[in-house]
């Protein structure tokens, strides 16, 4: 960039303008994490095993952000760079299975207020170095004092297996310097087709369960608990969300 001389008012703007640019994403990250949340809650106090494993959330540090903004030619004007920088905001949420990953994903397709922008599928479709996961770029409003913002939010949603592999790609990729020889490039090729291998073993397997888990026990009788009330004070008292 060339360099221009800035005056002390012009920096009091530019840093009231990035904190309003930056806290935009915080509470975005803030709001989506909360909806996280509450799945993973409901799937916990209704005793159903939740889809999500895990989640980690980030907001794109600054240095990498503008990185960003120089290799793609996106002008230095932050309006530009809110529309054309999708992932300033990222979560990304682990989930056991692969059929996991796409009810998550209608999960959040159906809360009405998440306008769900584009859907990358590299499940179906994986990159050429065997990259899998779901990646969602989706527009969630932030309720501030004076105005509501619609915020980009990129929710990336992979298998324990493809996580694991990403992040094993990744630190080669950065150990090689973003060159990685040829025979490593094969090996994790392979490595990707395994762990999607083991994907769909373990799904198999996991619906095998399930059906024999359906059912179990249903018609047993239970007696001597008559007193209807006196069972919806005990079952509601257990439930996990009440103090005694
Ligand atoms: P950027 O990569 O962010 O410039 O955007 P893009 O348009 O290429 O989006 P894409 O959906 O392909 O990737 C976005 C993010 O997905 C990256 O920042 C990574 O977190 C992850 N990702 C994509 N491809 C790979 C990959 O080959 N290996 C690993 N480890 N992560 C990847
Ligand atoms: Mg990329």
């Amino acid at each position: 960039m060339a360099s221009a001389s800035i005056t002390r008012k012009q920096v009091t703007e530019l840093r009231e303008e990035l904190t309003r640019f930056s806290m935009a994403y915080k509470f975005a990250l803030d709001e989506i994490t909360t909806r996280v949340n509450i799945l993973q809650e409901e799937f916990r106090l209704t005793h159903e095993n939740s889809p999500i494993e895990h989640v980690s959330a980030r907001v794109k540090s600054p240095e990498s952000l503008f990185k960003k903004v120089y290799r793609q030619g996106v002008p230095l004007n932050l309006q530009q760079i809110r529309e054309r920088i999708r992932d300033i905001a990222g979560i990304r949420l682990v989930c056991s299975f692969v059929s996991d990953i796409y009810r998550v994903m209608e999960m959040f397709a159906r809360q009405s207020d998440i306008e769900i922008v584009e859907v990358k599928d590299y499940i179906k479709n994986p990159k050429p170095n065997g990259y899998q996961s779901l990646h969602i770029i989706m527009k969630v409003p932030v309720f501030m004092s004076a105005h509501t913002e619609k915020v980009y939010v990129e929710m990336q949603i992979r298998t324990i297996a493809m996580d694991f592999w990403a992040s094993l790609e990744h630190k080669i990729y950065y150990k090689y310097n973003k060159q990685i020889p040829e025979a490593l490039t094969n090996e994790l090729h392979e490595a990707a087709i395994a762990a999607a291998h083991l994907d769909k073993k373990m799904e198999r397997l996991n619906n095998e369960v399930n059906v024999l888990k359906a059912h179990d026990g249903e018609d047993d009788l239970l007696v001597g608990r008559e007193d209807l009330g006196q069972v919806m004070v005990e079952l509601m008292e257990n439930i996990g969300m009440y103090t005694k």
